[in-house]
């Protein structure tokens, strides 16, 4: 698959089988995140990889989504980062512009190992930190939802996936 190819066959999968990612798998994809630009060099992201039953109840516990995906990859942008931007007093909070920048290399990154993914931004953020205090500094920018697609109808592209504006209503060329 080119780029494009990737970039349209990955889309948001809402049920996922019971089969578990492979170590090698995550590994790949956890590189893929490293190696995402952030601004100023300054990677200021956190990721948790949650694959304990123990630990993946508190999320889902957290979400109105469970797509019963074996792994969840919680980002968290550091909210303590924040840039200037150029003009005089007006910073910009890094933590949910570069943690979407990780989170896209991440479910782009799982297509390309033959994984689906879904990127879930419906979060109880309260409940999360207080179910796991070690996310209390952070953003949480989404949790990804990682794993083998279910055959079934939910596994599969919602129509939404192809519902785009087009490149035309997208764009303005200057
Ligand atoms: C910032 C963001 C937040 C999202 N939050 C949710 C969510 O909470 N629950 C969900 O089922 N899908 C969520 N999605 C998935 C979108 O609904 C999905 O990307 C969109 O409908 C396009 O479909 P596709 O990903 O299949 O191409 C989110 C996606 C993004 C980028």
């Amino acid at each position: 698959m080119d780029f494009l190819e990737l970039a349209k066959a990955r889309y948001s999968c809402r049920k996922f089988t019971a089969q578990p990612v492979e170590d090698e798998k995550l590994e790949k994809i956890l590189e893929a995140a490293n190696v995402a630009p952030t601004g100023g060099n300054l990677q200021p992201i956190k990721l948790w990889v949650v694959r304990s039953p123990e630990n993946l109840r508190k999320v889902y516990d957290s979400t109105p989504y469970n797509f019963g995906a074996s792994t969840v990859i919680v980002v968290g942008g550091d909210d303590s980062t924040v840039r200037k931007t150029g003009a005089k007093d007006d910073f910009l909070s890094l933590a949910a512009v570069n943690g979407s920048i990780v989170a896209t290399h991440i479910i782009l990154a799982a297509k390309d190992l033959g994984l689906d993914s879904t990127w879930v931004g419906l979060v109880d953020r309260v409940q999360l930190k207080k179910f796991f205090p070690e996310m209390a500094a952070y953003t949480i920018v989404c949790i990804i939802q990682i794993g083998y697609a279910s055959p079934e109808q939910k596994g599969q592209p919602h129509k939404w996936h192809t519902a785009r504006k087009g490149v035309d209503a997208l764009t303005e060329w200057l």
